[in-house]
């Protein structure tokens, strides 16, 4: 399978202690991959380097076998940040606000949405399933139905790769199943790889093909249903 993003001898720390401390990751495409580990083991830390929100002290992430402070292609990684929805409740805007705010390096700076964009908006808030409120504030709609909306919101530059951070927290059991079936179908028929840090352990047994255990400063393979 082919090498999506990879991390190679990766070190990094907020001050002189790192928080990772030369670590090894390596996700192909087309995988499910489930990230697991203690309150403040280095989980979102360890995606903001994914995503090159944050610089390596050593060592090289790759996007497509490109260093990722180099690609030009980081509009082909959908993120969902860990506060995305707390933040999102007591924020001012639509909906489709939402969706189309991620468009804007493709619309140009101060120039308007086309028809395009807008067609595009709506077919990501079909694929979540929330078609029916583009123009919702967002504060007025459920937990599972925010996450949903960051997920159309992630998903309308058409990622090659959507990386989630504790996308469950706060929600239902059921909007929880809900979101893991949408995940999966992503996988599977939009061929959309996946990374979601989790603290469900039981759940992204289920649904991934590799699980990484952050732990120690490390981060270790702890189950590829791939490789056995
Ligand atoms: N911006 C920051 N500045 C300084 N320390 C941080 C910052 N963000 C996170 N940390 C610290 O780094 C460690 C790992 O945090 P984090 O990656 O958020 O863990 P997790 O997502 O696993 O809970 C924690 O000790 C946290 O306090
Ligand atoms: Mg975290």
């Amino acid at each position: 399978m082919k090498n999506i993003i990879s991390i190679e001898n990766v070190s990094f720390g907020y001050n002189k202690d790192n928080i990772l401390n030369d670590i090894m990751l390596s996700i192909d495409e087309g995988d499910f991959v489930g990230i697991v580990g203690c309150n403040g083991s280095g989980k979102s830390t360890l995606l903001k380097l994914l995503i090159g929100q944050l610089n390596p002290s050593k060592g090289k992430v790759k996007f497509f076998n490109e260093e990722i402070s180099k690609s030009n292609n980081l509009d082909k990684i959908g993120y969902v940040s860990q506060i995305s929805m707390s933040t999102g409740a007591s924020f001012p805007a639509t909906v489709e606000e939402i969706v189309m705010a991620n468009l804007y390096s493709k619309i140009g700076f101060l120039k308007f949405p086309k028809k395009e964009h807008k067609e595009k908006v709506k077919e990501s808030l079909k694929i979540v399933n929330m078609e029916d409120y583009p123009k919702r504030l967002i504060g007025n709609l459920s937990g599972g139905q925010q996450q949903r909306v960051m997920i159309a919101r992630a998903l309308v530059s058409n990622p090659k790769i959507l990386i989630l951070d504790e996308p469950t927290t706060g929600i239902d059991a059921a909007s929880e199943e809900q979101l893991y079936n949408l995940l999966e179908k992503l996988n599977k028929e939009s061929k959309i790889t996946i990374i979601i840090v989790s603290h469900d352990f039981a759940k992204i047994t289920k649904y991934t093909n590799k699980i990484f255990m952050v732990e120690n400063n490390s981060v270790s393979l702890i189950n590829g249903k791939d490789e056995v």
